[in-house]
């Protein structure tokens, strides 16, 4: 279905994000048609460049970005004719009269102001388009994660974007909520009667959560370095997993439904602060290695800095204090330059109360609900079964299988395309609300605080590893193992 005409301004906009996510994203909505009309697309950064320019900027972007089956030389064409460019300081006075003169030919348009900067700049810019006059009834900003560095610098910048746009024209991305693994973590629940009677503590033993990449940090050191593991990863994206995981059933999809029952999960996570830290959390450091088939640095190598104390890594047991998973652990974990790619999600049932098969029949392995969320996006259901054949009852595990790959022959669309339409039409249920921004941001904090008290910093793991061997001990030790890929 496609979307009403709209203008959509993009600041950063020779940065990484635009670049590798939003231009491709736009690119691949507007061949299937779902961008009408004389949608606009206006890149904003400081630097001086021409329409002309910045088209080329964003054709290179694209060829990198979208694989030449998908890209229709016809189609990359009329797409690039959307493009313009205006040269804006974002904290000066330049350049936000020449913008205001682009807009204001279509006053009446959608406009979509998506702030792909470094955070510091959110409120500067929000100030500044409402001094300007640019924030029309149907104008909607974007910001990108992570929104500030605690609870407190989070409150100056929801104040100061909300000074300017109603909550209901603030769009907080968290790109894991368009992922279509993660939407379809609602389907699996709540479309299906099967899971929500066990979906509690009597069923499941514990939930797994691990988003593991390979990469290092790619050049994004500086921004990084002053994150670490834990803002970049688990204060958004993890505890968004963990939030649709952990609900409530919520009454509709509205957005305000969904949110309120996060925001439940949140605000029912059990503290974690100098008292318990060191047993409840484990934080790594990638040092020189292998990975993705060749030698790779260290992060302290890659980043010139020998003295940062900045995770790379965190692994760490989550409790929710409430009645439906009281008694069920939540073991999260993140890292970079870790074994492989790979994130999923683990529901691990509890064992059967008594085996009627005598030893013979083998171990009897616990159920357990495997969803990837990537790559190789599928789910699957571990079970036991008899071993087919004659010899007797043996006991086997066997996963009932569904990829996504294998089952839908369809082009897995970026989460970005999902979620930059949703902001065209106005619908926030994938995004997040303030209040659950800085809930999110309530339960960090006193890890970090923590952490910078330790006399240690993070433990050393080698790039190519699974994390330091502390997060192995972290859920071992509560006689668990962390589901092993492919198993
Ligand atoms: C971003 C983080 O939000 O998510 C990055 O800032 C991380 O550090 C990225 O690499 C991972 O996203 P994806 O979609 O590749 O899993």
């Amino acid at each position: 279905i496609s979307v009403e005409t709209f203008d959509f301004v993009a600041f950063g906009g020779t940065g990484d994000l635009v670049r590798r996510k939003l231009l491709p994203a736009l690119f691949q909505r507007d061949v299937v048609g779902q961008i009408e009309g004389p949608t606009r697309i206006i890149g904003v950064a400081r630097a001086h460049m021409t329409r002309e320019e910045y088209r080329a900027f964003a054709r290179t972007a694209i060829e990198a970005h979208v694989k030449e089956a998908e890209r229709d030389p016809q189609a990359l064409e009329h797409f690039l004719d959307r493009l313009d460019y205006v040269a804006v300081d974002a904290l000066g006075d330049s350049g936000w009269a020449d913008l205001g003169k682009l807009l204001n030919l279509e006053p009446d348009r959608i406009r979509v102001f998506y702030l792909a900067t470094s955070p510091d700049l959110f409120g500067g810019i929000c100030q500044r388009l409402g001094a300007a006059g640019l924030v029309t009834d149907k104008a909607r900003v974007v910001v990108e994660k992570p929104v500030g560095k605690n609870l407190k610098s989070a409150n100056v910048v929801n104040k100061a974007v909300g000074a300017v746009f109603p909550e209901q024209s603030i769009f907080r991305i968290d790109h894991y909520l368009g992922k279509e693994t993660v939407q379809n973590l609602m389907a699996l629940r709540f479309a299906n009667a099967l899971f929500e009677p066990i979906w509690n503590a009597a069923h499941i033993d514990h939930v797994q959560i691990t988003v593991a990449e390979s990469l290092g940090v790619e050049g994004r050191g500086g921004y990084y370095d002053t994150a670490g593991a834990l803002r970049d990863m688990v204060q958004n994206h993890i505890l968004q997993l963990l939030c649709l995981v952990a609900m409530e059933p919520p009454s509709s999809l509205d957005a305000n439904s969904v949110r309120d029952e996060k925001l439940k999960v949140l605000k029912a996570l059990k503290p974690i602060d100098e008292s318990n830290v060191d047993h409840l959390t484990v934080r790594g450091q990638y040092t020189a290695g292998a990975s993705e088939g060749g030698p790779a640095a260290g992060y302290l190598e890659e980043i010139g800095k020998p003295e940062s104390r900045t995770e790379t890594f965190v692994a760490l047991k989550a409790e929710i204090g409430n009645w439906r998973w009281a008694g069920t652990p939540f073991y999260l974990r993140s890292g970079k330059r870790l074994a492989q790619r790979c994130s999923e999600i683990v529901i691990s049932f509890r064992p059967i109360p008594f085996s009627i098969f005598g030893d013979g029949a083998g171990p009897i392995a616990r159920n357990e609900l495997v969803i990837r969320l990537q790559p190789d996006e599928g789910v699957k259901l571990h079970l036991m079964i008899k071993d087919p054949g004659p010899g007797g009852m043996r006991l086997r595990r066997v996963p009932l299988d569904m990829s996504f790959a294998e089952a839908f022959a369809v082009r897995n669309p970026d989460a970005y395309e999902r979620l930059i339409m949703d902001v065209v039409r106005g619908n926030q249920t994938l995004f997040m609300r303030r209040d659950e921004v800085e809930q999110a941001w309530r339960w960090i904090d006193p890890i970090l605080e923590a952490w910078a008290q330790a006399p240690d910093g993070p433990k050393a793991y080698r790039s190519g590893t699974w994390g330091p061997s502390a997060a192995i001990a972290l859920i071992e030790r509560d006689g668990r193992t962390w589901h092993e890929d492919g198993a």
